[in-house]
């Protein structure tokens, strides 16, 4: 195994998350809630405080569709499923996090509102006009063929449909420190910046509805993120302190740049 999925790869990891669990004083043989694994499932810079901005931000309803590109152990989905009602689809291409995806979706019970599918964002396995909103967190800064993500995006969003997400976006010098968390080595790496995002959406004929870089507001609060429990990236992001160190100084350099945004398709 090389490149991005052994990046992604957890082995056993369904026997790792039970065991975290446990180890929280939590009993996975009854339902738990979804904000009980907030440390654990939500993988991506501000953690679950950035996907409540996030969701509040996209003003999602009860009845729309959702897809969630990239969407690791499914936390943000829960979240989705729980704070609205709505159905989400989950399409990631890690097997060892789909697996974590399913057994925290059946362990607080949200398995009947969201699908976990493993697959390809370069390829998405669904009809034209499926979703009300696309969501993605930390995902793109994997993909280098952000045409065609796009594309796949506008496809697969009905007209009018939303694109929520959040990402890494490429800042005034190169990325030189690594491992990151989304990847090993610079091979993996695909940053653009943030006004090249913004114009290649503007391409597939999406319009902005908010675009905001939160650098410095992450900065600022990021202090106040840890709360020390077993329940971690850790359980199944190898070498975690280094990956988030080289992330913190990254951004402090001006080497990346944290965007927030929602775009609406024609
Ligand atoms: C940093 S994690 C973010 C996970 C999740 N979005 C979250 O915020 O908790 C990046 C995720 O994107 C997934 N990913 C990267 N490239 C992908 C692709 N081309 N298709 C599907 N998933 C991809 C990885 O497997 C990983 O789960």
């Amino acid at each position: 195994m090389a490149g991005l999925e052994a990046h992604y790869s957890a082995g056993d990891i369904e026997a790792r998350i039970l065991a975290a669990i446990r180890a929280a004083g939590l009993n996975p043989e009854q339902r738990l809630l979804p904000e009980e694994l907030g440390a654990l499932d939500h993988f991506h810079t501000g953690g679950v405080r950035a996907s409540r901005e996030l969701l509040a931000l996209a003003q999602i309803r009860a009845e729309d569709r959702v897809l969630d590109i990239g969407a690791g152990l499914a936390g943000p989905a829960r979240l989705l499923a729980s704070a609205l009602g709505c159905r989400v689809d989950c399409l990631e291409m890690s097997p060892d996090f789909c697996a974590g995806a399913v057994l925290l979706n059946r362990l607080t019970g949200l398995d009947e509102r969201i699908v976990v599918h493993e697959g390809n964002a370069l390829g998405l396995p669904f009809p034209d006009d499926s979703f009300d909103v696309v969501w993605m967190q930390n995902v793109g800064m994997n993909i280098a063929d952000k045409q065609t993500l796009y594309g796949e995006i506008c496809r697969v969003l009905k007209p009018g449909g939303r694109y929520a997400f959040q990402e890494i976006a490429a800042g005034r010098a190169a990325t030189s420190y690594f491992p990151l968390p989304w990847a090993t080595d610079p091979a993996d790496s695909f940053l653009v910046s943030a006004e090249e995002i913004r114009s290649l959406l503007g391409e597939r004929g999406f319009a902005a509805e908010r675009f905001e870089d939160t650098s410095e507001a992450h900065l600022n609060m990021a202090a106040a993120d840890a709360a020390p429990s077993p329940l971690t990236l850790g359980v199944y992001v190898d070498n975690l302190a280094q990956k988030a160190g080289n992330a913190r100084r990254s951004l402090q350099e001006g080497q990346i740049r944290l965007v927030r945004a929602v775009f609406r398709a024609k």
